[in-house]
């Protein structure tokens, strides 16, 4: 089962993304996760993308098209991708229709988080994610330092980062993009009847429980 994870910065992409991936062995496909690895390993295309993204815009189609296509190439057929973070404009989302029909995958739903905009900012500035595993916290809701360095639930790491682009001037920009070129893509999948809405504003465990009663996957 491939699916599309969509919806603003901050909207809980990641979060859900992370947990499919934990309880039903999915694969999570994230560009902003394969460009921040690509920008730490200071590749060719970490170079060129990083200034970008640090202005919160959008890495060119062609580079996020081919990271998508290469991780495609190294799954297997039985794996389910989960598409966070791509496609986000006509063009990619074009493309991975060329790059499913290539990998004889297809796509079996999009999942759109819908969130109150005014709830985005303040989401994205109290983000933390594990330095060793990428887990994302939230500084509020799940303090992983309030009282000292608290271990990571998965890795047991105590190092916690933040993204340079969490700031709120940079996360205005974005969510400007998303309503501007990410959001329109929505009619593309609709006409072919695949599109789910969920109350991303709900906790974080109804969200999971929304999307696996559409996934129709047993919800742990
Ligand atoms: P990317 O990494 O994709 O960032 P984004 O789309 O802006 O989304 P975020 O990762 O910020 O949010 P999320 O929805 O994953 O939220 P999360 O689960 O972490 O892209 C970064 C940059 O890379 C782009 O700006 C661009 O430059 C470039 N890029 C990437 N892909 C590209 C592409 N395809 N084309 C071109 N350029 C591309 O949750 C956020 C916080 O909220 C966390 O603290 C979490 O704990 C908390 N939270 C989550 N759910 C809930 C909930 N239900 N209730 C309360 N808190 C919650
Ligand atoms: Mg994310």
């Amino acid at each position: 089962m491939d699916i599309i994870l969509l919806g603003p910065p901050g909207a809980g992409k990641g979060t859900q993304a992370q947990r499919l991936v934990a309880e039903h062995a999915m694969r999570q496909l994230s560009t902003g996760d394969m460009l921040r690895a690509a920008v730490k390993a200071g590749t060719p295309t970490g170079l060129e993308a990083k200034a970008v993204m640090d202005r919160g815009e959008l890495v060119s189609d062609a580079i996020v098209s081919a990271l998508i296509d290469a991780e495609l190439l190294a799954m297997g057929p039985e794996t389910g991708a989960i598409f966070d973070g791509y496609p986000r404009t006509a063009d990619q989302a074009a493309a991975l229709d060329g790059i499913l029909a290539r990998h004889g995958r297809q796509l079996d739903h999009v999942i759109e988080l819908e969130v109150d905009e005014d709830a985005l900012v303040e989401r994205i500035t109290s983000r933390v994610t594990c330095e060793n595993c990428g887990h994302i916290y939230s500084v509020p809701v799940n303090p992983p330092s309030s009282a000292g360095p608290v271990a990571c639930e998965v890795c047991g790491s105590t190092e916690y980062k933040r993204r340079p682009d969490d700031n709120a001037e940079t996360v205005r920009t974005r969510l400007g993009i998303y309503r501007a070129d990410t959001a329109p893509i929505l009619p593309h999948y609709e006409a072919r009847g695949i599109v789910s809405r969920v109350d991303g504003m709900a906790a974080i465990e109804d969200v999971a429980r929304a999307i696996d009663v559409i996934l129709g996957l047993g919800h742990s």
